[in-house]
């Protein structure tokens, strides 16, 4: 009862939280992927798979598509790849055609299955809608009171029966669809099929990408350039509120008001991977430039204007005396920094385990103990059945997850969702963040409901993290990690040292270097150097040594003194109000000083981008590390 009361709770929120962070931000960050095909020859299939296949890189969870063929359109759909979708439609024998839309979803809230998965049909229209229709319950409502029933909870499904309750209204396609867009709030990318035009897909368009395309043997509508580069490089921008009627010989486009409108036919000159990746070198780098967005969406999902929201949007965590964090790799060195954050601020015992140990050692509970699982993919084997042996003793479990519908999201009791998107490069960056800075909330929420912060301090903190895209934005220019990166490139093993914080941040800052450039390194507490370690410091040995802390940096220079007077050639990572004497370091990098709860976010910036350079300089393998997957779904 409670999960699905809290999770109904938690749809409702996280749906107003999208429209929220929609309005507030008027940016689009929905990845679904929509392709449509209008030719002369009967290739609809191969088109329609292949532009799904290349818009896999945004990230998805179900695919489906709707084909032409002898007595009307047939819809064919699936949870899972494009090339389950590729097997269900030769299965079913439908044969290519001349006319035929398809869509990949990326669920932000409705699970991902079948029911849920586009292309919907409602009396005469079929469509696929990539966006949110923000109004889609008045709609809903109304709809239901003319008879119409739903099989899903999307609303693309509304969007679909609301078009075609005005086209039975008006019988005119266009007029229709002008009405439609006066009526929608919110945005949209819809490729439409009528049952009665076998000749044409009709398209519009609100704050959601759509283009059209021209090719040799017929005409296209997709999200992106990418789904259609194999059959036409010249492609039309869809403006605001556009519509497009779009047969095999010609594309019509008109205005909000059906005014036929001219167009200007653009031509790609990138190749398919160069257009996903945005124009970056790698998917790694456009995904650390992500970061301000994806970071900022995901505290604003959960904090509003007032850190009563945390309430509302978390689930109730007063009862719990002793948090276990269980979690691998990166997302375990996420669990670090909340570890230090939640201890030292909200005074409750916090425990972190790697996953792969937790689940055989018999862990000892309480009644009063949460076990906090954190996975980006949220299927990996050892987070999962960790979660599993909670479960099987009764302790009550909350996953933070970034793919919404995954195995560990579905299994735990309570479930948050990071808003990080498809990560699509191995080495997590963004997914990393916005982990860190939903377990800020937590930690910040934590100790508000525990009495350890003022009003005062509340204020201040809420005010640091308004300025905090800002702040993250700031970063993505700053280049003083460069010089850094080229002496590092040339050596074999490097040290991470820290305090605190800066110590759990060191965690991921050299598991960063080493996944993605196959240097040596290994992160230390920086107390804990001269009880060993120190011995393996020589002439030119780098040590990246992080100093954030203002209670602890002095201790941190030491311990940069002892290594210093050894030889090596020490990174200083501080504050930027920090006065270091020049001798204790042969590189600087500053960073801003923010609140302790957002530091870390901001401090992970140039040891991701210092590990990218580093990687690049030495011709590594960025996105795809030799011997490393995404997801580690087995022991
Ligand atoms: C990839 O950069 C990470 N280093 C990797 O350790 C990852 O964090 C780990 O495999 C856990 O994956 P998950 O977050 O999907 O559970």
């Amino acid at each position: 009862m409670l999960k699905s009361y809290f999770n109904a709770k938690k749809e409702k929120v996280l749906k107003q939280d999208i429209f929220l962070m929609r309005k507030k931000r008027g940016k689009e960050y929905l990845m679904c992927g929509i392709v449509g095909y209008a030719g002369s020859k009967s290739i609809s299939n191969d088109v329609l798979i292949d532009g799904l296949k290349a818009l896999e890189y945004r990230g998805y969870d179900s695919a489906g598509a709707a084909v032409l063929q002898q007595n009307g359109f047939l819809c064919v759909k699936t949870k899972g790849k494009v090339s389950r979708l590729e097997e269900k439609l030769r299965q079913k024998k439908i044969a290519s055609s001349t006319l035929g839309i398809a869509h990949t979803r990326w669920a932000t809230h409705g699970v991902p299955d079948e029911h849920n998965a586009h292309p919907h049909h409602q009396g005469k229209v079929t469509l696929v809608h990539n966006g949110i229709i923000e109004n889609y319950h008045e709609l809903k409502k109304e709809l239901q009171k003319e008879g119409y029933v739903f099989a899903s909870e999307t609303d693309s499904e509304v969007a679909c029966a609301y078009l075609d309750f005005l086209y039975r209204k008006t019988q005119d396609k266009l007029e229709a669809m002008a009405q439609a867009i006066r009526s929608f709030r919110g945005s949209f990318a819809f490729g439409i099929l009528f049952d009665d035009d076998q000749e044409h897909i009709y398209a519009m368009r609100r704050n959601s990408p759509l283009i059209a395309a021209v090719g040799e043997e017929g005409n296209f509508i997709a999200s992106d350039v990418p789904a259609i580069l194999k059959y036409s490089r010249r492609y039309i921008l869809m403006g605001q509120d556009e519509m497009a009627v779009i047969s095999k010989d010609c594309i019509h486009m008109y205005d909000k008001d059906k005014q036929e409108i001219t167009y200007e036919i653009k031509t790609a000159d990138m190749d398919i991977m160069d257009i996903q990746k945005g124009g970056y070198e790698h998917f790694m780098l456009k995904e650390i430039h992500e970061e301000p967005k994806v970071v900022m969406d995901t505290i604003r999902a959960y904090l509003k204007d007032d850190i009563h929201s945390l309430q509302e949007t978390l689930p109730d965590l007063s009862a719990y005396e002793e948090i276990h964090i269980v979690a691998c790799g990166s997302a375990m060195y996420a669990g670090m920094i909340a570890k230090s954050l939640i201890e030292s601020k909200a005074r409750i015992r916090v425990d972190v385990e790697v996953a792969s140990e937790y689940r055989y050692k018999d862990p000892i509970f309480s009644q009063h103990t949460l076990v906090l699982l954190i996975s980006q993919s949220g299927e990996t084997a050892d987070t999962l059945a960790a979660l599993q042996l909670a479960k099987e003793q009764g302790i009550d479990t909350f996953a933070i997850v970034n793919v919404v519908g995954s195995s560990i999201a579905r299994e735990a009791k309570y479930v948050a969702y990071t808003l990080a998107g498809p990560e699509i490069a191995v080495a997590t960056t963004k997914a990393y963040c916005t982990q860190v800075a939903l377990l800020s909330m937590i930690a910040f929420h934590l100790t508000h409901i525990h009495g350890y912060v003022s009003i005062e301090r509340i204020r201040e903190i809420l005010r640091e993290i308004d300025q905090l895209e800002e702040t993250l934005e700031g970063m993505m220019k700053d280049r003083q990690y460069v010089e850094a990166g080229k002496m590092i490139s040339r050596y074999g093993n490097v040290f991470f040292i820290g305090r605190g914080l800066d110590y759990a941040l060191s965690m991921e800052g050299s598991l960063k270097l080493k996944e993605i450039s196959y240097i040596h390194s290994e992160a230390y507490a920086a107390g804990e150097l001269k009880h060993g370690t120190i011995s393996l410091i020589e002439k030119g040995t780098p040590v990246i040594a992080l100093a954030t802390d203002e209670q602890l940096y002095e201790k941190t220079i030491s311990n940069i003194k002892e290594v210093k007077a050894r030889g090596a050639n020490v990174i200083l990572i501080c504050r930027e109000d920090f006065q270091v004497d020049r001798d204790f370091y042969d590189y600087r990098i500053s960073v801003p000083k923010v609140d302790v709860f957002l530091q870390t976010i901001v401090t992970v910036i140039p040891l991701q981008l210092l590990s990218y350079q580093i990687a690049n300089l030495r011709g590594c393998e960025i996105d795809q590390p030799r011997n490393l997957a995404k997801s580690v779904t087995v022991e």
